[in-house]
């Protein structure tokens, strides 16, 4: 991005600091927990750069800038390649983090599917397991952090006090627009999740690259499998309808499989790459339009 302040394109030293911020707000149940504190009040880089990505993340995903970066990306006018060329394609995402304690992110993608796998889960369920971070390619395509990851949330209507660093909302100039500043916004009680635009990210993105293949449980797991402040603290229960509170057990179901999966063991790209072929010829045209 042209104008972007470059210190404002990667806070993080790698994607990765956001998810394992995540699994520590929202440890694996019979782990031991940090509290808040504990996790936030020490000196560490990673720290420092996760608060100041949720910083940028929150001043800056406005209304305005969702529907511009739907007008951009929802063209899906970058690239054409076989899926499979897209999985490496993401996997050449390198950013600063440590290869010897990182995993790549096929890795985490394999290791996701591979856990839904092994629990008897139908396949096309193992497949979203797989696919579910692709749209992190954004940041192929020059996007910031931002604009990448990040929870999930709505914009045009008021900002939950859920959502994880509420307070850094104070910079977002949508808070002083009271087209937005209410608890509906532009929405309606219980309007539905489809009539809701999301803050921008992997999640929206891929959702709308894959929304004719998929059954829709698949896709309410890809399009909000950030959206922490509804599926772990029910922060927009007003926006939601009863369907959409249906579609979350499956969001529910998955969260799991995309936070605790991570193993040190790295999967056999090679032994697992025919399984995953064949299963994305089942259910997905022979190229995807990035
Ligand atoms: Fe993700
Ligand atoms: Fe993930």
């Amino acid at each position: 991005m042209k104008n972007q302040n470059q210190d404002e394109m990667s806070p993080m030293s790698s994607l990765e600091d956001w998810d394992n911020d995540v699994l520590k707000r929202y440890p694996e149940p019979g782990k031991p927990a940090k509290s808040k504190e504990e996790y936030r009040n020490y000196d560490s880089p990673e720290i420092d750069g996760v608060r100041e990505f949720y910083r940028l993340n929150h001043k800056y995903q406005t209304y305005d800038n969702v529907l511009a970066k739907k007008a951009n990306f929802l063209q899906f006018d970058k690239k054409e390649m076989p899926w499979w060329s897209a999985m490496e394609y993401l996997n050449t995402l390198i950013d600063d983090s440590d290869p010897d304690t990182q995993l790549d992110q096929l890795q985490h993608l394999l290791q996701t599917a591979e856990a839904i796998r092994a629990d008897g889960y139908p396949d096309w369920f193992i497949l979203t397991g797989f696919i579910h971070d692709l749209g992190k390619v954004l940041c192929l395509f020059g996007e910031p952090q931002w604009n990448v990851v990040g929870d999930s949330f709505p914009v045009g209507c008021k900002f939950s006090d859920k959502i994880v660093y509420p307070e850094f909302f104070a910079a977002n100039p949508d808070i002083h627009d009271e087209r937005f500043n209410t608890q509906y916004g532009v929405y309606s009680h219980q309007c539905g999740l489809d009539n809701v635009h999301m803050s921008w990210g992997h999640d929206e993105y891929l959702y709308h690259l894959v929304k004719d293949y998929l059954p829709e449980p698949a896709l309410y797991m890809i399009r909000y499998h950030s959206f922490y402040s509804q599926h772990r603290e029910h922060a927009y229960d007003h926006l939601l309808n009863g369907h959409d509170q249906e579609m979350f057990k499956w969001v529910d179901k998955f969260n799991p499989y995309d936070l605790y999966s991570k193993s040190p063991v790295a999967p056999v790209v090679s032994e697992l790459k025919p399984y995953y072929e064949d299963l994305i010829a089942k259910y997905l045209p022979s190229t995807v339009k990035l």
